[in-house]
């Protein structure tokens, strides 16, 4: 039987801050999973990340950051296109060629854009055609699918809707890709229940010592169900997050002394600390090398970027041709 083709996987993540469980268990592991069976292209978002208009020397770090702690996770550099957003420039022109085709009302309406306001931030243009260059990073490298958690849900809904658009108004030209969200773990909550975000001051970070990581999950907000009575495990972030690290024996396991009663919740958070420490102990320890070797995780990235520019070139040689440029 013929093999069937890859697909094409894209994703990308913002270097806007240190990585935490959130980010891991909603892109990073299933982006890592899919490695095995496809033609992965997963870039770090830095042309994105200057809507915030971070320092120019920080800014910086983080992408070599955030690159790190990608690959301690398992993101494979042989296999996978791995790079930095603005490696690739080309993503700039077909930014604008799909502006131009972009209804203002589209991008008004992104919950995204609509939240950052709400919390007093000054819209920049650039946050305001966000959704545009990201849906030029997944129309440039032809990507099927893109796994993100589910509050990326409605900026792959604007990426479809463009690549339509511009199939209709100029010819069968670009590939409408699919988001792949899991629902499991599509939004992870934060230590006071609400989605896990750098934003809110919630989070459980990937790579923090153990100590400070040990406080924060001491710190989960729980109700106050005394240690006799039975707990309801599906209304608890302590049991939430569990489940992501243990396997299905061990979650059952815990759902069974959450409805005994008798475990106050300090148990299940001692738990909760042990997974963490055993699940991310080997990631720790790759990374303890990796951040030794900056010349060589630059190599990566600089590599990555050479194969993501002659896939990037082509796409952006078709648009051209299809829009009457060139
Ligand atoms: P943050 O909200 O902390 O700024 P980002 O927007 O940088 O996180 O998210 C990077 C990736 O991680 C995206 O694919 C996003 O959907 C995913 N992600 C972030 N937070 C969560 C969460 N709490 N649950 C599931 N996925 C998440
Ligand atoms: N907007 C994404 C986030 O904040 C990052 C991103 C930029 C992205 N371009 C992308 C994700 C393309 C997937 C595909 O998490």
């Amino acid at each position: 039987m013929a093999e069937l083709p890859k697909k094409r996987v894209l994703s990308g993540i913002q270097p806007s801050g240190t990585l935490h469980i959130g980010n891991y268990f909603g892109m990073m592991r299933p982006a890592i999973a899919l490695q095995a069976e496809n033609e992965c292209f997963y870039f770090i978002a830095d042309y994105h990340a200057l809507t915030q208009t971070p320092d120019p020397a920080e800014l910086r770090e983080r992408v070599l950051g955030v690159a790190v702690d990608f690959l301690a996770c398992g993101l494979d550099p042989e296999r996978t296109v791995f790079f930095r957003q603005s490696d690739v420039p080309q993503v700039q022109e077909l930014a604008w060629v799909l502006s131009c085709i972009t209804p203002v009302g589209l991008l008004e309406r992104c919950h995204s854009y609509k939240d950052k306001i709400a919390r007093g931030i000054s819209p920049n243009h650039g946050l305001f055609s966000y959704p545009v260059l990201m849906a030029a990073d997944i129309l440039l490298y032809g990507s099927h699918l893109v796994p993100v958690g589910r509050d990326q849900k409605q900026h792959l809904e604007v990426t479809r809707d463009l690549a339509v658009r511009f199939n209709q108004r100029y010819g069968p030209t670009l590939v409408v890709p699919d988001a792949l969200i899991q629902e499991a773990t599509a939004v992870v909550p934060g230590t006071d229940g609400q989605k896990m975000s750098k934003s809110y001051g919630n989070t459980i970070e990937i790579f923090a010592d153990a100590k400070k990581t040990r406080k924060r999950i001491m710190r989960i907000v729980t109700d106050s169900t005394p240690v006799e009575a039975p707990k309801d495990p599906e209304r608890c972030t302590v049991f939430a997050l569990y489940r992501l690290f243990a396997g299905p024996a061990e979650t059952a396991a815990l759902r069974e002394r959450y409805l005994a009663g008798g475990m106050g919740y300090g148990e299940a958070k001692q738990m909760l600390f042990e997974k963490y420490c055993s699940y991310f102990g080997p990631f720790r320890e790759r990374r303890e090398e990796l951040v030794r070797q900056p010349d060589h995780v630059e190599r990566i990235l600089q590599q990555g970027a050479r194969r993501a520019r002659a896939v990037a070139s082509q796409t952006l040689e078709a648009v051209k041709k299809a829009v009457g440029l060139a």
